[in-house]
């Protein structure tokens, strides 16, 4: 090798090392809502059926379906699909939270925990050498001790501080400017407040501002994690014209979580989310432009809330230099698949799916416009499919003011903005025309000048 050439050589390794994302991956699994009993007929209190019809038992070999929160054996299957396509470079796992089944609600602290405990015994196994983060949701057993000590193998003592009290903590990574921020979206959710709720919700919007400006101050980039996230629920008013417009968190909280997000949308490089068993995403904007994007990952459990969905694991691939998030792999279960086993497949790539070139709040955007587009339905039909996991999803169903519910949902975070979206589909399709208008003009005069 003569010397130019060598020059060379070491001028693109330099040059590779310079510009190569550093790349990594991470799985987001939430919503499993665990039912201990799924499978003993008295004890039935996971599935919407009659207690004493016990024909959803039959339906399906392997006790899957629709109406039934998750199995042991959908939660070892979900747990065996991660083990299988486990990355070299998997780097964490996001756990958001609603681990048991709301028919657990009643029962006993003690038999929660043993829930839990099994469940995080099996996320332990399948990830014997990665961190798994738990978010907390209103299915979960309270922040405690005990909780602590089920998962102090994953969390560092600094974060357990605050999780014993509050729910909530953060991780430094030691490798990278990346920074995980866990909120306890329980805090600020109305109905299920604790007792000391409202005390330590107030504690967590200090908290989150001062590690968000500490955050900028480092230069690090932060995810946003929780069980749920800022935003409406669009299930619940799509179809509907008094769209009520409520999510989970309390309109207060909503309003001030959205303008946090806004203040800090240079730093955040991602908000991921569960809670509404569905597949969907959620942009903020700030004076009409969009600069954040959260992303939902649909839950494992098949049974819905209001509807369903089959149930879905997701696992993102990113710079774990920088954060930037680069794409994710939708796996999904058929729950009504003839074979009666549970057969995990990729759903679909996201960056492939919808065409995107990257994922940004700008691209994000470019998709919602493509969503409601009325000429072409093409898009919106993706949409629907992934939004229920390929679980019967009838685009004929969705008129064009449905259609617009969904946008609204997708791009107004704000209750009163969503709100005010759903009651005037013309205005916020005016804010966009303009570019269009001129065209529509010469058109019209073209066809004036034929006739
Ligand atoms: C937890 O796992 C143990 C051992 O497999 C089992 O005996 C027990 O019933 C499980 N409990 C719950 C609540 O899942
Ligand atoms: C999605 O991405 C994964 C991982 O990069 C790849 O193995 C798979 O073939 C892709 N699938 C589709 C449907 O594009």
């Amino acid at each position: 090798m003569n010397l130019s050439n060598l020059v060379l050589y070491i001028t693109s390794l330099l040059w590779l090392n310079l510009t190569d994302a550093k790349i990594g991956y991470f799985w987001h699994i939430t919503d499993l809502h665990y039912d201990p009993f799924h499978n003993s007929p008295e004890l039935h209190r996971g599935c919407r059926h009659n207690r004493g019809n016990n024909e959803h038992s039959h339906r399906n070999g392997r006790h899957r379906d629709h109406t039934c929160d998750s199995s042991w054996p959908l939660i070892q299957s979900a747990a065996a699909l991660m083990a299988e396509r486990h990355p070299d470079t998997l780097e964490f796992v996001l756990w958001t939270g609603d681990i048991l089944s709301s028919s657990m609600e009643h029962l006993s602290e003690e038999i929660k925990l043993e829930a839990v405990r099994n469940v995080t015994d099996v996320l332990s196994r399948t990830f014997s050498s990665q961190f798994v983060f738990p978010a907390l949701g209103h299915n979960d057993p309270a922040p405690s001790k005990r909780l602590v000590d089920m998962w102090m193998q994953w969390l560092p003592t600094e974060a357990l501080q605050t999780f014993e009290t509050s729910g909530y903590y953060t991780i430094e990574q030691s490798k990278s400017k990346l920074r995980i921020v866990v909120l306890n979206s329980v805090l600020w959710a109305g109905g299920a407040a604790r007792t000391d709720g409202p005390h330590r919700g107030r504690q967590q919007w200090e908290w989150l501002e001062q590690i968000l400006s500490k955050a900028r101050r480092r230069n690090e980039m932060v995810y946003l994690v929780a069980h749920a996230g800022p935003g409406v629920e669009e299930r619940h008013n799509a179809g509907s014209s008094s769209a009520a417009g409520g999510g989970e968190l309390t309109p207060t909280a909503n309003a001030r979580l959205v303008h946090v997000i806004r203040a800090f949308s240079d730093v955040i490089a991602g908000q991921f989310y569960g809670h509404r068993h569905a597949d969907t995403f959620r942009l903020i904007y700030s004076e009409g432009r969009p600069v954040s994007w959260a992303l939902l990952a649909p839950s494992v459990t098949p049974r819905g809330a209001g509807s369903t969905s089959n149930p879905g694991l997701r696992l993102y691939k990113f710079d774990s230099n920088t954060g930037k998030v680069l794409d994710y792999t939708q796996y999904y279960l058929d729950v009504n698949n003839i074979r009666g086993e549970a057969h995990w497949a990729i759903e679909y790539n996201l960056t492939q799916y919808y065409g995107l070139r990257e994922i940004s709040p700008a691209s994000l955007d470019a998709l919602a416009e493509k969503i409601r587009n009325h000429h072409d339905r093409g898009v919106f039909a993706k949409y629907l499919t992934a939004l229920r996991v390929r679980h019967a999803a009838d685009v004929a169903e969705c008129d064009s003011a449905c259609v617009h519910v969904h946008f609204c949902a997708i791009t107004r975070a704000d209750y009163h903005e969503f709100r005010a979206c759903v009651r005037n589909p013309a205005s916020a399709l005016a804010s966009r025309a303009a570019q269009n208008s001129a065209a529509i003009l010469l058109y019209a005069i073209l066809i004036l000048l034929k006739s």
